[in-house]
């Protein structure tokens, strides 16, 4: 299949694109680079023996995206473009909705156009809020609690809205819970601009001496060891319930939903003790105030993606750790180092 993959070039994009062209389909990044590197193509190249075509682009040009459409056919497109920090969407709501509500709706008036009708989204557990009771299936309410996870919300309903009246659409909502890890070969993995917003990319950089120490949000939480649960999740597992999701669901009309997570929680102890023994090395913490909007714990109940995607993640937090420090430690400046390296305020 020739697919369109928004935000290719991005952390979980491109290591979905490795995983596509070693699948024998033929995926095309069309990426704005406004979080990632093109370097990541030589990387796919290195890793593949394919050099996946870069268009670069932002999905709220429709003429530039209409370019596109009409000179490749695609099949399907997997949509991970957007903008995904939650203290940032707070500061700058109209950003968020900007790009990704309103470039999710120019992206997909032009697939609709071009007769592309098959569509897995990069949704997120984000859209849960703080849950009522643990683990969350995917019929447990959606009551967000930040602006980022609000468009995540909007974005799902307009492709409901969408297949509703078109029905030979085929969507896929996939809701991922805390991807962490790289890929195996230390050549791919997650490349933060400025202080890690989230757990394993801070470990990671205090373990290879960029920060001084991790600050544990909340030691006071009413879980096992008192810090925040979550469900970590391999992003190789991650990007094989992408491949999952094409598989069976493409020609399929309708939406499903499904959670793309372990079913089990980690408390950040356990992440950050997981962390010491990959790298072989403490790891310095201190434990501060918790953070305003986190929730106390949440992960997934994964049965609907098992039963019918035929997926279960298969990774332990002990490979997520190996592979997030092979990745950190063989680049310690992420793609700095490369000459593309594009910059984001
Ligand atoms: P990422 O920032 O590494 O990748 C997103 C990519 O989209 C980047 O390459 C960026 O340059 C590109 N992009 C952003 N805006 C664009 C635009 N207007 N036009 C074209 N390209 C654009 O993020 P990621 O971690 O790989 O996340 C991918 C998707 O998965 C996002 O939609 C994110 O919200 C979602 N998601 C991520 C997580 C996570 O923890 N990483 C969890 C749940 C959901
Ligand atoms: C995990 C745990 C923190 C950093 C976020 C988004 C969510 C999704 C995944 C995109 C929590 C604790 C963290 C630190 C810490 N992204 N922590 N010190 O908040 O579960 O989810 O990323 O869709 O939408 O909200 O992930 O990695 O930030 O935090 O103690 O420096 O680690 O308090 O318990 P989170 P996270």
């Amino acid at each position: 299949m020739n697919i369109l993959l928004t935000g290719g070039a991005g952390y979980i994009g491109s290591l979905a694109c490795v995983r596509l062209i070693e699948a024998g389909e033929r995926p095309v990044i069309y990426d704005n680079l406004s979080n990632s590197s093109a370097a990541v193509v030589d990387r796919i190249a290195a890793l593949t023996g394919v050099r996946p075509e870069l268009v670069e682009g932002d999905i709220r040009d429709r003429a530039r995206l209409d370019e596109l459409l009409k000179r490749s056919p695609f099949d399907a497109a997997i949509h991970f473009a957007g903008s995904k920090a939650v203290g940032e969407s707070t500061r700058d709501p109209l950003l968020y909705y900007d790009n990704n509500v309103h470039g999710s709706r120019v992206l997909l008036s032009a697939l609709h156009d071009a007769g592309v009708r098959s569509i897995v989204f990069s949704s997120s557990a984000t859209v849960y809020g703080d849950p009522d009771t643990v683990p969350l299936d995917e019929q447990a309410p959606t009551r967000p609690a930040n602006t980022y996870g609000r468009t995540k919300l909007v974005i799902e309903n307009m492709l409901r809205d969408l297949a509703v009246a078109a029905p030979d659409w085929s969507v896929t909502l996939l809701r991922y819970f805390n991807p962490v890890g790289a890929h195996p070969s230390g050549q791919l993995g997650e490349d933060p601009q400025g202080p890690p917003n989230n757990l394993v990319p801070y470990i990671a950089q205090v373990a290879v001496g960029r920060r001084p120490h991790l600050t544990v949000f909340g030691d006071d939480y009413a879980t096992p060891d008192g810090t925040g649960v979550r469900d970590y999740i391999h992003v190789m597992d991650l990007v094989d319930g992408h491949i999952a999701a094409l598989r069976r669901r493409h020609g399929q009309p309708g939406v499903r939903t499904y959670n793309l997570g372990t079913g089990r929680g980690h408390s950040v102890m356990e992440v950050l003790q997981a962390f010491e023994r990959a790298a072989g090395r403490s790891i310095a913490h201190v434990v501060a105030p918790r953070r305003p909007g986190d929730v106390a714990r949440y992960w997934a109940d994964p049965a609907l993606a098992a039963r019918d995607l035929d997926w279960r993640a298969v990774r332990s937090l002990d490979d997520m750790c190996r592979d997030a420090w092979r990745w950190q430690k063989d680049n310690p400046d992420g793609y700095a180092a490369a000459p593309d390296r594009i910059r984001t305020a």
